[in-house]
């Protein structure tokens, strides 16, 4: 039998906090010891370039070093059971661990560590290397930037309509590890949640999207994934 029951997911850095990344807001968060404005806006990299790349080499090592957690590997199981075309990840995050997890077709709302973008010829490429020298250079002389989303930039449009898309047609929107703070990202919830779907949330504290929720695990990812999927699996056929 086709399964037509859809699930779409929305994670946030609280799905890789398990994993060693920091979040972003809150006690030991990154903004807590990083400026948005120096290293997270085409204004810091125009302005210093190489501090931008020096906090996204940091990042990008220190992701190397981290491995997906049950919290990945749980939504790549959930694909696997009900179909990948019947469970979307959007993600907020540039870490890559979905994909390291087994995870497929992640849409990446917010870019990845692991591209690069030409900011004179804008080709965008794949890149795992770390670079002798910052900030890296692209073959036409033109300077890299890393292909992530910074504050006050466009969200990838393809991507964001697929996000949207599938928050549309979906009957169960799963918000795992969001503050649900940041824009046009956490609209995605509201999206779901206006088009019919049930909304369920993984967050060991309350969102900005819980009052969005039918139902909220205050647990950690990685400890609440496996009940989470028991449950949709248990409920899939009442939708
Ligand atoms: P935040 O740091 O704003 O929120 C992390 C959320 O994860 C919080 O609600 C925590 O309670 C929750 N959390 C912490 N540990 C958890 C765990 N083990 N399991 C489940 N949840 C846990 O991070 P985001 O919501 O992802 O954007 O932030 C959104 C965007 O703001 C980021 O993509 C980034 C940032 O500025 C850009 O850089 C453009």
């Amino acid at each position: 039998m086709k399964n037509n029951f859809k699930v779409a997911c929305l994670t946030g850095a609280g799905i890789s906090a398990e994993s060693g990344i920091a979040t972003f807001r809150g006690m030991g968060g990154m903004w807590e010891n990083h400026s948005i404005e120096e290293v997270a806006t085409p204004y810091g990299y125009k302005k210093n370039p190489l501090l931008v790349w020096q906090f996204y080499e940091a990042r990008r090592r220190q992701a190397l070093t981290c491995k997906p957690n049950k919290g990945h590997l749980g939504l790549a199981r959930l694909q696997n059971i009900l179909g990948e075309e019947n469970v979307t990840i959007a993600t907020q995050n540039v870490d890559g661990l979905h994909q390291r997890a087994g995870a497929k077709n992640v849409l990446e709302l917010h870019g990845s560590l692991w591209r690069v973008r030409c900011i004179k010829c804008e080709k965008e490429s794949e890149s795992f290397e770390f670079f002798d020298e910052l900030p890296p250079k692209c073959n036409c002389g033109g300077m890299l930037r890393p292909a992530v989303v910074w504050f006050g930039e466009e969200l990838p449009q393809a991507i964001f309509q697929e996000a949207y898309n599938k928050a549309e047609s979906c009957n169960l929107y799963l918000v795992i590890g969001t503050s649900g703070v940041v824009e046009p990202a956490a609209s995605l919830a509201r999206v779901a949640a206006n088009y019919g779907a049930a909304v369920w949330e993984i967050n060991p504290e309350q969102s900005a999207l819980t009052y969005l929720c039918q139902k909220s695990w205050r647990k950690k990812a990685g400890d609440a994934i496996e009940e989470v999927i028991e449950e949709i699996l248990s409920v899939q056929n009442k939708f």
